[in-house]
């Protein structure tokens, strides 16, 4: 009996897409389909990612176009397409553009992959988990925000260089919607098993998280004509693999909250158990009074946007 390789599609072929297929392809996660409204751009970055394989020693099946047919029976499917964000721009003003973008990508992902898991990485993110679990009628299990794994990637970036110490001993997660109010939780990070409240002062811990609440306009200051993509791209990556390999892993996405936390109805990012089926647990975590706050903050400027949504009629 052969076994069937996974297959990950990857909507959207610009820099964090073609990064995706790129990570995804190296790790042998399984065969990739990169889909573009621009087909022969998605056709030729799939093409020069594949002959990349001989070189590089990893064996797997790339292919890019605009046909969505290309995509039938994807395990994973990570929607990247959409506008990135211009310096001066926030993520919310990409709303109603992307809305319709999205709304596209979902539904059609959907109707050729009517059991995949998607992985929503177009910004607003959790705006958008809203209008891609509406467009594929898909399950809360199976429609996951990308923005909690790359945010708590930056603090423990920020972390590791003000210690000095490997990345690799640095867990830390981010709670709340993709934007300026997310919530670092401090209370949570450890270095190799030591609380980070017993190695730095609050001022420097405070400065830490401010600077990850600014992680991705950082980088948009920097590139100037667009945003960040290599670590959005691990990031997404990273639950396609929790998926596809069945690993139930606990990261932080967006996850329709149907009472966790006191929020209802409402795409938030908290700590969910990934594995074969997408969503498939959500440890409930003590909030502090001061977290909980942030945390109601956060939801409150994601609920904003999916009432702006539905004024706009999208
Ligand atoms: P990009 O401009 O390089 O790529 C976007 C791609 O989408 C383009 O190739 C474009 O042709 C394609 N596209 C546009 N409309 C489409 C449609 N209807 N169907 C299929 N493809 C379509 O942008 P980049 O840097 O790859 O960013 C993509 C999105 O991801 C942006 O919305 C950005 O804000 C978001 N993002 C979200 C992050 C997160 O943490 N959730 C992190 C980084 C980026
Ligand atoms: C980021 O955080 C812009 O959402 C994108 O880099």
């Amino acid at each position: 009996m052969t076994m069937r390789r996974p297959k990950i599609s990857v909507i959207g072929a610009g820099f964090v897409g073609s990064t995706c297929a790129h990570w995804a392809a190296s790790k042998e996660l399984g065969d990739v389909v990169l889909i573009d409204i621009n087909g022969d751009a998605a056709k030729g970055r799939a093409l020069d990612l594949f002959e990349a394989s001989p070189v590089e020693g990893f064996d797997s099946t790339i292919v890019g176009g605009s046909d969505y047919a290309m995509t039938e029976n994807s395990d994973v499917v990570i929607i990247t397409a959409g506008l990135p964000r211009k310096p001066g721009m926030s993520r919310d003003d990409l709303l109603s553009t992307n809305a319709k973008i999205v709304k596209e990508c979902a539904t059609q992902s959907a109707k050729y992959s009517p059991n995949s898991v998607l992985i929503i990485v177009s910004n607003p993110l959790d705006a958008m988990c809203h209008v891609a679990m509406q467009a594929s009628g898909f399950p809360r299990e199976r429609v996951l925000g990308m923005a909690g794994v790359l945010d708590g990637a930056r603090f423990r970036s920020f972390i590791a260089m003000e210690l000095g110490v490997s990345v690799e001993d640095v867990q830390a997660f981010v709670f709340g919607g993709h934007g300026d109010t997310m919530v670092p939780m401090p209370r949570y990070v450890s270095v190799g098993g030591v609380p980070l409240m017993q190695l730095l002062p609050k001022e420097k811990i405070d400065a830490l998280v401010q600077r990850t609440r600014q992680g991705g306009a950082e980088i948009v200051g920097l590139l100037k004509t667009g945003s960040a993509y290599y670590a959005p791209a691990a990031s997404a990556v990273q639950m396609a693999e929790a998926i596809v390999r069945d690993k139930k892993r606990y990261l932080p996405c967006a996850v329709l909250l149907k009472g966790e936390y006191g929020v209802k109805d409402l795409f938030c990012g908290v700590v969910a158990k990934l594995g074969a089926k997408g969503l498939e647990g959500i440890p409930q975590l003590e909030l502090n009074a001061e977290e909980k706050a942030m945390f109601d903050k956060s939801a409150g400027a994601v609920k904003e946007l999916v009432d702006a949504m539905a004024k706009l009629g999208l």
